[in-house]
């Protein structure tokens, strides 16, 4: 990365074991990335090349039988007024002060929304309670107060009326300076109020409807749209969405995909969009990490992987995304499976399963390095290089 890069989030080096009665699963094995502040970010694999334990260890979620063996997850946090930069190693921290991070500055949308809101609560006191707990309304209680004056102000005839709603006015607009600490009724209120608004930002149709409904009452697309809304209320600086469109039809999957990439330009989260679909990569995401059991095995902008793919695992992923007229049944697949982690292959972990495998590849494992410019790939015999460091 150069140093013009803003990066949000650096994962270094992470080890992630679970230790099961079959054995130790070394589920992630020195996974490296980066993630650019403002971004949208892949992270591409087929299922169980440990995606999701990534996100969980980035949230501090991974739990008994499993333990971070090693590694850095690097969160640069930002102060949102003064700019100040933090750098905070979050594989440090506490469960405490993870839990302060979690749903606060970094959050995740998961795959199941079934399960997810909470299916007893409506949905508009769900996304209230995430903005109550995470945002300071202070202002927004005074702006409410001043709309409902105003409101009132346009209705009334009567002079001494006005006259007195006139000067609340200018009394709240004051107080804008150096906003007091409102009472709870008043909190609970413009709590509600910015639901709505959130899930208007995230083009819900008939938003104050929405808010008093039951997720339940929602088809699969609207319920993933209330997740992000909720997701979003707590203005994290870091979203991640682990197969967060996955359950969707495709329509409504490419409307969630357009929403996200909408909503990052409109609040400037950076969004870590975790699929094994290689065409939700291609629309949505300017970077894609490719991740093959366990380890970090190609890094680069998204157009660059679609046209000159490095690793031969990029590759076979790649040819197996089916194209417009072509005969679904008849692509080709990377032959063999996801090896079991409890007892990997040697050397690259790909090996096994790759045409260009040779002697060095069964023994050693390749090293993530920059082989063309701002195009990282983990392998002995990459697929080309124009007078990169690996020339063949
Ligand atoms: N709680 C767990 N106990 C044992 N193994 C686990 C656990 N969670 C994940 N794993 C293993 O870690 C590897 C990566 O899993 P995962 O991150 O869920 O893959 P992905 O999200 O890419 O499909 C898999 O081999 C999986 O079996
Ligand atoms: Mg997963």
């Amino acid at each position: 990365m150069t140093t013009a890069d803003e990066i949000v989030l650096h994962v270094k080096d992470l080890y992630v074991s679970f230790y099961t009665y079959e054995g130790v699963v070394k589920a992630l094995d020195g996974v490296i990335m980066f993630l650019r502040r403002g971004d949208t970010m892949g992270l591409v694999g087929e299922t169980g090349c440990g995606k999701s334990v990534t996100a969980k260890a980035i949230l501090g979620l991974v739990e008994a039988p499993g333990r971070i063996e090693g590694g850095k997850v690097i969160f640069f946090d930002k102060d949102a007024e003064t700019q100040e930069i933090t750098e905070l190693d979050l594989a440090q921290l506490t469960s405490e002060e993870m839990l302060e991070i979690r749903g606060n500055k970094i959050s995740i949308v998961f795959q199941d929304p079934a399960t997810y809101p909470n299916p007893v609560f409506r949905i508009g006191d769900q996304i209230a309670e995430v903005i109550e707990l995470h945002q300071d309304l202070s202002l927004d209680v005074l702006y409410m107060k001043i709309a409902k004056l105003e409101l009132a102000l346009s209705e009334t005839n009567s002079d001494v009326n006005r006259a007195e709603i006139e000067s609340k006015i200018a009394y709240y607009r004051q107080q804008m300076e150096d906003p007091p600490e409102p009472d709870k009724k008043s909190i609970k209120e413009a709590a509600k109020l910015k639901a709505i608004e959130m899930l208007r930002m995230v083009r819900m149709p008939a938003p104050e409807q929405v808010a008093n409904q039951y997720p339940h009452e929602l088809s699969g697309g609207m319920r993933q749209r209330a997740l992000i809304a909720m997701s979003l209320a707590c203005n994290p600086s870091i979203l991640i969405c682990d197969e967060a469109t996955t359950a969707l039809d495709v329509t409504v999957q490419a409307q969630v995909l357009k929403l996200l990439n909408q909503l990052k330009t409109e609040i400037g989260t950076s969004i870590i969009v975790i699929t094994h679909d290689m065409g939700v990569v291609a629309e949505t995401c300017e970077w894609v990490n490719v991740m093959y059991a366990g380890t970090s095995v190609e890094s680069c902008a998204t157009e660059r992987l679609f046209t000159k793919p490095l690793h031969p695992y990029t590759a076979g992923l790649l040819k197996a995304v089916p194209k417009l007229h072509e005969d679904r049944e008849r692509l080709p697949q990377i032959r063999g499976s996801v090896p079991n982690l409890i007892s990997p292959p040697t050397g690259c972990r790909f090996h096994p399963r790759c045409d260009y495998a040779t002697e060095i590849c069964i023994e050693t494992k390749p090293i993530l390095e920059e082989l063309e410019p701002r195009h990282w790939a983990a392998c002995h015999h990459p697929l080309w290089t124009s007078g990169g460091k690996k020339n063949e």
